[in-house]
C-alpha cells in the first residue's frame, strides 16, 4: 500500500483545498493513504502530520486558505532543518510528496529531490500566474475576479468625486493580476513589472483624456512596478523585506496628484484577493490538478509538476517551471492598448 504526503507551501490561496480534497478522494479511490503535512515544510521538520480521510477532507471545496495550514520557511537555508526533513520522511514511510505551491516552494522541493531526500510531484499555485510550464496556476482566476469588482466599485465613486483612483494589486513581478483585471474592468491606465513605468507620460495620458471631457480615471498598479527614471520606486521595494511588498501606489499617486493636479486616491486590493472562496473556474483546475498528481504519482513521474496546456493537463519538470517566470502576454498588453489612455 502506497504512503503519499501533502503538503501546501507559501502564499495561500483559493483552491488549495479544492487540491487537497481531490487528492484524498482520488488517492483512496487507488487504495493509498494520505498524509497531509502540516504548515509546508515546517510540518516535515516538527513531525506534525496526520492520516487524512473522506472525513477530513468534507466541505472544503469552496473554503478558501488550506486546512494544512502553510508557512515561508526556506530549509534550505539551515542544513540541521533538511536533516530533520530527511528523517522524518523517512520515518513517516511516505512513497512520495504532493508539493502544493508557487516559485520557492518548488524551488525547495526540487533542491530536496536533487538531494534524494524527498522523491515529489509539483502542483502549480500562484495569485501572480507567475509559473512557467502551465497555462495557468490555481488562484489567479480568483484573485483576477476579486480585483474586477474592486475595479467596478471604485468606477462609481471616482465618477462622483471626479477623481483619479490608484489601485494596487498583487503581482511581484508579473503584471498577470493587473492587467486581466485591468481589461475586464474597464481601467485607464495599467501598469506592470514588465514595462517600467514612465510617470511623465501616465499624467500626460491622464491630463488629455481629462482635457477630452473625462473626469475622473482608474490607474492599475502591480504592487511589484519600477521606473527606471525615478529610483526612489526601486527603494522603496528594495528596502522592503520580499514578503512585505505593497505600497507602492501611494508614491504612484503622490507623484500624480502633483504633476496633474487632479484629486488623486488610492486603494491597496492587498490580501482581499487572496483570502475568501475560490471562484468556481480555480475549485476546476484545482479539482483537476489534484487528481493528475496522484495520476503521476502511480506514473513516477517523480520531479514533475502539474501542467495545464490548452486545457489539458500534462505535466512538465518542476526545473523548467521556475527556470525562468512567466511573464504578461505582450499581445493580450497590446491589444488592451486601445482602451488605455495616452
Ligand atoms: O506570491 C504571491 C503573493 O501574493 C504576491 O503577490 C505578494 O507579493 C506576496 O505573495 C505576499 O506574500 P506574504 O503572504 O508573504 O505577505
Amino acid at each position: 500500500m502506497k504512503k503519499i504526503g501533502i503538503l501546501t507551501g507559501g502564499a495561500d490561496c483559493p483552491g488549495l483545498n479544492s487540491v487537497i480534497r481531490a487528492v484524498v478522494c482520488k488517492g483512496l479511490h487507488h487504495g493509498y493513504v494520505i498524509t497531509g503535512i502540516k504548515n509546508g515544510w515546517q510540518g516535515l521538520i516538527d513531525n506534525d502530520m496526520k492520516v487524512l480521510d473522506l472525513n477530513s477532507v468534507s466541505g472544503i471545496l469552496d473554503r478558501g486558505g488550506t486546512i494544512l495550514g502553510t508557512s515561508r520557511i526556506n530549509p534550505l537555508e539551515n542544513p540541521d532543518q533538511i536533516k530533520k526533513i530527511s528523517e522524518n520522511y523517512k520515518r513517516s514511510g511516505i512513497d512520495a510528496l504532493i508539493v502544493v505551491g508557487g516559485e520557492a516552494t518548488f524551488r525547495i522541493a526540487s533542491e530536496l529531490q536533487k538531494r534524494k531526500v524527498i522523491r515529489v510531484i509539483g502542483v502549480p499555485k500562484s495569485i501572480d500566474n507567475s509559473l512557467s510550464g502551465t497555462d495557468y496556476a490555481f488562484g489567479f482566476d480568483t484573485a483576477v475576479n476579486i480585483a474586477t469588482e474592486c475595479i467596478d466599485r471604485l468606477h462609481t465613486t471616482a465618477e462622483s468625486h471626479h477623481r483619479i483612483m490608484v489601485a494596487e494589486v498583487m503581482g511581484r513581478y508579473t503584471g498577470w493580476v493587473a492587467l486581466e483585471a485591468g481589461i475586464a474592468g474597464g481601467a485607464n491606465i495599467v501598469l506592470v513589472p514588465e514595462i517600467p513605468v514612465d510617470i511623465e507620460a501616465v499624467c500626460k495620458a491622464l491630463k488629455n483624456r481629462h482635457q477630452c471631457g473625462r473626469t475622473s480615471s482608474i490607474v492599475i498598479v502591480s504592487e511589484g512596478v519600477t521606473c527606471k527614471d525615478h529610483p526612489e520606486f526601486f527603494k522603496t521595494i528594495s528596502e522592503k523585506k520580499m514578503h512585505t511588498f505593497g505600497g507602492i501606489s501611494e508614491l504612484i499617486a503622490r507623484m500624480i496628484e502633483s504633476e496633474t493636479g487632479f484629486d488623486t486616491r488610492v486603494s491597496m486590493l492587498g490580501y482581499i484577493q487572496r483570502g475568501g472562496i475560490p471562484s468556481a473556474y480555480d475549485r476546476l483546475i484545482g479539482t483537476r490538478f489534484g487528481v493528475h498528481a496522484i495520476e503521476l504519482v502511480e506514473e513516477e513521474k517523480f520531479g514533475h509538476m502539474v501542467s495545464l496546456r490548452n486545457n489539458r493537463l500534462h505535466s512538465v519538470p518542476i526545473e523548467e517551471a521556475i527556470e525562468k517566470r512567466k511573464t504578461i502576454n505582450m499581445d493580450i498588453y497590446d491589444m488592451a492598448r486601445v482602451f488605455f489612455a495616452e
